[in-house]
């Protein structure tokens, strides 16, 4: 066969080549480094939520489950959402199960925007949002979130609205800069959406990893928001099962409906032994929750002790599971740089914060790192990194 003129992949994909994640691990694995760069836990979730996984496999729960998602679990969604963050859903037809949140954003942009539509969104941003943008045919319009405290400007966000505006796709708590949007740049998008008729996508994977006694506050439950706006999330960091890929849409059911329609025809259908066990994990009690907040906070506060003496500036974030650091403190200025040489130097895997930027000058100089690791873990990272003060000395 002739080979064609140009590569294989469609222009619509132009530019999205391998995600900096696989990159990175990669680089991990080839090199023995320490891996602070993909965001997954380095130790499994609750025993009783993985007994679950295999009582539904030997249980017989094998096969293609419901479209929309095992009734068990869609329930246990909609107390979920009630428990936290006082939403009131119907299980049938405002909560539909997905292959991790990757897939509802996916699903939710296909579903809702016409090519040429414009998606105002926030950088850095999280990669799948660009990617998925471009598969809908949309275009982005991006706000920057600008370092050290990643606040949120009026007029940027004023700026970024058009008549194409469709939609606002928001992630908090956020990734990468582990920032969490207070209720008023909540109300200040929420007004947007509402005087402009616009509808909002949210991604709140991270809704329990809020830090300092903070709230996470749904979009969702902004006056006007309710009834214009899909809420996404996943089972994934919550429970430290991100290989599961269990997530779900929530929002008014002509909103979901829609979702659904494309979900349908990209997996049909998701695992359906993980969504029983699942279903078990979001009536785990409050403490559980709890507990895990606190943990993941501890190991925040960790890592941020190691970078510190390291001699880097850290940007301590109020949720997620990620840190980032200047490195301009350590007289380096180019983070992907950085990143490439990290291993040889430090033994110390991390992700360059630019690659989520539109505005690459503004994230240049910052490097993300994932706490999300055992304490052993974070403290040789640590140590290792320290060679970077002592080299510097
Ligand atoms: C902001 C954000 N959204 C979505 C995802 C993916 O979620 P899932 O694994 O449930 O698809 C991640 C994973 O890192 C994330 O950081």
């Amino acid at each position: 066969m002739a080979a064609p003129a140009r590569g294989h992949l469609t222009g619509r994909l132009a530019g999205f080549g391998t995600t900096i994640f696989a990159e990175m691990s990669a680089l991990a694995a080839r090199t023995g480094a320490i891996n602070l760069g993909q965001g997954f836990p380095d130790s499994d979730g609750p025993a009783e939520v993985i007994e679950a996984a295999v009582e539904a496999m030997r249980g017989g729960h094998n096969q293609y489950p419901p479209g929309p998602g095992i009734p068990a679990l869609r329930a246990a969604i909609a107390a979920h959402q009630r428990r936290f963050h006082g939403i009131e859903l119907d299980p049938d037809g405002e909560v539909l199960v997905t292959t991790g949140a990757t897939e509802a954003i996916a699903a939710a942009l296909l579903a809702l925007c016409e090519a040429g539509d414009e998606v105002v969104t926030f950088e850095p941003y999280y990669d799948s949002y660009a990617a998925c943008i471009a598969l809908a045919g949309a275009r982005r319009r991006v706000v920057t979130l600008r370092p050290p405290d990643y606040g949120l400007d009026p007029d940027a966000l004023a700026a970024a609205f058009s008549p194409r505006t469709r939609l606002v796709l928001l992630n908090s708590p956020h990734n990468p800069t582990g920032k969490v949007f207070d209720r008023a740049e909540l109300e200040l998008v929420a007004r947007h959406c509402r005087e402009r008729d616009v509808l909002a996508v949210t991604d709140e994977v991270y809704e329990h990893l809020v830090f300092d006694g903070r709230e996470h506050v749904p979009l969702a439950t902004l006056p006007g928001m309710g009834e214009r706006t899909v809420t996404i999330s996943s089972a994934g960091k919550t429970f430290s099962l991100t290989g599961w890929k269990i997530g779900w849409a929530c929002g008014p059911r002509e909103l979901v409906a829609a979702v659904q329609t494309a979900k349908q025809f990209l997996t049909f259908v998701s695992g359906a032994p993980f969504q029983h066990a699942i279903a078990h994990a979001l009536a785990l009690p409050d403490a559980y929750f709890q507990s895990f907040r606190a943990g993941l906070q501890a190991k925040r506060d960790r890592l941020c002790a190691g970078l510190e003496a390291a001699g880097l500036e850290v940007l301590r974030p109020a949720g997620t599971y990620f840190v980032n650091a200047d490195i301009r403190a350590i007289g380096e200025h180019d983070g992907h740089a950085f990143c490439l040489a990290l291993p040889q130097r430090a033994g110390v895997v991390a992700v360059p914060t630019v690659v989520f930027y539109d505005a690459e000058d503004v994230g240049r100089p910052l490097v993300r790192f994932a706490f999300c690791k055992r304490d052993d873990v974070i403290d040789e990272a640590a140590a290792r990194l320290a060679r970077l003060a002592s080299a510097g000395a």
